[in-house]
């Protein structure tokens, strides 16, 4: 469990010997829809959840880079300098990505102290990678002065984490993470890079998000994730396009006959999920229930599942109980290959929902889930330090 702020500083000065210079925080995401289509220049749709990284941070003058979790994490220590892909392994490569990404823009990047503390699941497809990036982003560009916008810390997360991390992810994390503000969605075309912030009253409507987390870790820097965007790039290149975001899905049931099936199923998806995110925020912007969103949900699953074939029979699974017992619409979030799924659940309905998906499990011998609500909410921000000495007036 995620400390409070107060504590955070505690902790970091009981580790460094001093008191922090600020704290900085960042949420993981669910994607609403919107999936693998970010890195085929398409539409997504995520929500910051109220799951966050925190990090601590200080300046240091000797060019050392030292990085500490309350979490599992191993600590790491390395000079700024010396930063280079491959160098570290573990959480840490995250963090230090984001001071390396600077480090190539040409910023003069300190040595830094670091705390991290999160209370994003890892490995449950939730971004808890793109959080403590997100997080580290605002400390260094605060510490170091570079006062870049968050447009652009959103590439040069998704560089730690691409070409540092070596996972190669689009930018759906790290806008989600960076962009979103409180009781909203982000509706983001990754061809423009313009998006829009969309209100979510599920509480309004008297509905719940609930998160199923398989456990089934998955991850992004091994195999499946990459032949997937190799698949996309494969049947761009055989329809002659830059990238599927050019083409519609009458024409691509047309030109067909230029792909191979696998191609053409890669496609399908990526091709049919864009209008399905279209389909999802048309919706809710002409004030329609989110309630009424299970058939879009349900195709989108599908088509992860039967076209993208990123699901896994925990996944599906916790999709079918979720509806078998009365959710309004459920399917996979994130990368898939493990991970999680969410359900919107009438909020009468949630313990139900949540008692058949556990029970699910259990008769197919999987793991037990873990089931949780999430609610939208705020992006990256820094957070005020608790010890900041009072203001005159108020003495
Ligand atoms: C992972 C990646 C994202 C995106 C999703 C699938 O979460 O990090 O960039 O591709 O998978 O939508």
């Amino acid at each position: 469990m995620s400390g409070t702020a107060r504590s955070m500083e505690d902790s970091f000065a009981a580790t460094y010997g001093a008191p922090p210079s600020g704290v900085w925080s960042a949420p993981g995401r669910v994607n609403l829809i919107g999936e693998h289509t970010d890195y085929n220049l398409g539409l997504v749709f995520p929500l910051a959840i109220d799951r966050r990284a925190r990090v601590a941070a200080a300046p240091r003058s000797d060019g050392r880079l030292l990085l500490a979790t309350t979490g599992k994490g191993q600590p790491a220590e390395i000079r700024i300098e010396d930063l280079a892909p491959g160098k570290l392994a573990g959480w840490s490569r995250y963090a230090a990505g984001v001071h390396w990404a600077f480090g190539l823009r040409g910023i003069a990047v300190p040595g830094m102290d670091i705390l991290l503390d999160s209370d994003v699941p890892v490995g449950a497809g939730l971004s808890s990678s793109a959080a403590v990036e997100c997080a580290v982003a605002l400390a260094v560009n605060d510490l170091s002065g570079a006062q870049r916008p968050p447009e652009e810390l959103v590439l040069l997360c998704q560089q730690a984490e691409n070409d540092f991390a070596g996972a190669p992810t689009g930018i759906l994390d790290q806008s989600a993470s960076l962009l979103c503000t409180a009781g909203h969605g982000l509706f983001l075309d990754c061809r423009s890079r313009e998006g829009r912030l969309v209100p979510l009253n599920f509480a309004a409507e008297g509905m719940l998000l609930l998160v199923i987390d398989t456990k089934v870790s998955h991850a992004h820097d091994s195999g499946g994730y990459a032949d997937r965007r190799r698949d996309c790039e494969r049947a761009a290149e055989q329809l002659g396009l830059e990238s599927l975001r050019e083409i519609g899905l009458p024409e691509l049931v047309l030109a067909a006959g230029q792909l191979d099936h696998r191609a053409y199923r890669r496609a399908r998806h990526v091709v049919s999920e864009n209008a399905r995110v279209q389909s999802v925020v048309g919706h809710l912007e002409s004030g329609k229930p989110v309630a009424k969103l299970g058939p879009v949900l349900a195709s989108s699953h599908e088509s992860l599942r039967d076209d993208f074939e990123v699901s896994c029979p925990e996944l599906d699974l916790a999709v079918e109980a979720s509806l078998a017992a009365g959710a309004a619409g459920a399917r996979m979030t994130g990368g898939g290959f493990g991970g999680s799924a969410i359900a919107l659940v009438r909020v009468a309905d949630a313990e139900r929902v949540e008692r058949a998906v556990v029970r699910a499990f259990g008769n197919a011998g999987f793991a037990a889930p873990e089931v949780f609500a999430v609610a939208p909410g705020s992006g990256a921000a820094q957070e005020p330090l608790l010890t900041d000495p009072p203001h005159a007036g108020m003495l």
